[in-house]
């Protein structure tokens, strides 16, 4: 039986990402979406919410087998203890090879686990998670880069925020 990871911070999921999810999961008969913590950011959303709004962005695109799980720690470990044989990754523009080409070489060296990169849709290469952040602080509609779910806890989220006081 197949099985890959394929891993982010989430923070929030967007339509660039599930674009991602929809295409590897006919690609292993089972996906792991892992909500994962990037030690080198800040995250808007902790691990719990972001399970959740990936679960729900998940559940509305109608996907069998996936799984959407958390994980807090390396995700070679999570990779060798459920016995996951890919890490699935997108690529958006050149600029994310270089950086992928490097975790890739470390989850290498870490564990037995082989990498498949997927390209980004072309329509879609300009998506970031903090983009949405951003766009969502100034009130800006996102219907075509998230799900309905995420737009509404980014709202949740930014409306006690005095955000427009922040431009300056
Ligand atoms: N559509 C839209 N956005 C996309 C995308 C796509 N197809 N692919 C990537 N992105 C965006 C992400 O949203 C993210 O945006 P942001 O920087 O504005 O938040 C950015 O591109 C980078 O994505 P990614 O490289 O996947 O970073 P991430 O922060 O989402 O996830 C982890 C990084 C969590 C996978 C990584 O930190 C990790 O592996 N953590 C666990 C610890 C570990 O095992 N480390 C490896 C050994 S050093």
């Amino acid at each position: 039986m197949s099985r890959a990871l394929y891993a982010g911070s989430f923070d929030p999921i967007t339509r660039g990402h599930l674009n991602i999810i929809e295409r590897a999961s006919k690609l292993f008969d089972k996906l792991f979406v892992g909500v994962a913590v990037n030690p080198d950011k800040k995250h808007l959303f902790n691990i719990r919410e972001r399970h959740q709004m990936t679960t729900d962005a998940i559940r509305d695109i109608g996907i069998e087998n996936i799984d959407v799980v958390e994980i807090p720690g390396l995700l070679v470990d999570y990779c060798n203890q459920y016995d996951i044989q890919y890490f699935v990754r997108g690529l958006r523009v050149s600029t994310d090879f270089e950086y992928e080409m490097q975790m890739f070489k470390i989850n290498r060296d870490l564990g037995n686990v082989e990498t498949i990169f997927l390209p980004a849709d072309p329509n879609q290469t300009h998506l970031s998670s903090s983009a949405v952040r951003q766009l969502a602080k100034f009130g800006h509609c996102l219907d075509t880069y998230v799900t309905k779910n995420v737009y509404s806890a980014l709202q949740n989220k930014y409306s006690n925020s005095d955000s427009k006081s922040v431009i300056a």
